[in-house]
């Protein structure tokens, strides 16, 4: 069984006193809630606070990036151990970061390795542009965004998974629950292929899009989804929190 999983991905979003009451609003109701695995992801400068904070919580924690490197000079980058020591997760290789900073496949693989060595759990984004899709090229970019470029194999079940379509991020126009849970399909079944039939199955696929507490349950209702990475929709307590309740009742009854 898959444990389902809600992170929030803050972005470039809130001062560390801003993080710091987001948290207040929403750790006494987060708490409660106990089938679910609850990320927030606030920018590097609130992490150390924010884990001081979560002292006895169930809310986990994790960065938007890392740099491969484990220590030397590179001006402005944090290292995997860096951010181990605050986190549990780390998104890795969001669109954004592959279109605004030039991440590569190959620069996103050598970060997915550097997180697994010192025992983050890297969330993977992958997803294709509208171009792409329009193209009728989803399958191909998303295959070639789970094959790991380098020799150096990695255990692909311990990693979660976020298929988010860059048409849906931030444009209010999600995927539906049918299509993403198709695409996730699609997914474990080239991760089958191209790692394991028992990584297929382990590795929690989340959906990510434009998601919200109005839409969620169309996504957690599909078999294939194991949960949401949610941008906008978490800056709001009340709303995140709704994300997470709906989830938890929603894999409850499976
Ligand atoms: P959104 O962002 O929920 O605001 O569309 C999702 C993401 O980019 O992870």
């Amino acid at each position: 069984m898959r444990v389902p999983l809600i992170a929030g991905n803050w972005k470039m979003n809130t001062t560390v006193s801003e993080a710091v009451e987001l948290v207040n609003q929403m750790r006494p109701e987060l708490d409660r809630i106990d089938n679910v695995e609850k990320v927030i992801c606030p920018p590097f400068v609130s992490l150390a606070a924010i884990k001081e904070l979560l002292k006895g919580s169930t809310i986990k924690l994790g960065a938007q990036n890392l740099y491969f490197e484990e220590k030397g000079a590179y001006t402005g980058e944090i290292s995997p151990s860096m951010v181990a020591d605050l986190c549990q997760f780390v998104i890795i290789g969001h669109s954004e970061r592959r279109q605004h900073f030039n991440e590569t496949i190959e620069v996103v693989d050598k970060k997915v390795k550097a997180a697994l060595e010192v025992g983050l759990t890297p969330i993977l984004c992958i997803g294709e542009s509208l171009e792409e899709n329009e193209a009728g090229r989803t399958e191909e970019v998303l295959t070639r965004q789970i094959s790991s470029p380098s020799d150096q194999k990695y255990y692909f079940g311990g990693l979660v998974l976020a298929y988010e379509p860059i048409w849906a991020i931030g444009t209010g126009r999600a995927a539906t629950g049918k299509q993403a849970n198709e695409t996730i399909g699609f997914i474990r079944q080239r991760i089958s292929q191209q790692h394991s039939m028992k990584a297929a199955q382990e590795v929690r696929v989340l959906y990510g899009g434009s998601v919200t507490a109005d839409n969620i349950a169309e996504f957690v209702n599909q078999p294939e989804i194991d949960g949401a990475l949610v941008g906008g929709a978490s800056l709001k307590a009340s709303e995140f929190l709704s994300i997470v309740k709906q989830t938890s009742e929603i894999k409850r009854v499976r």
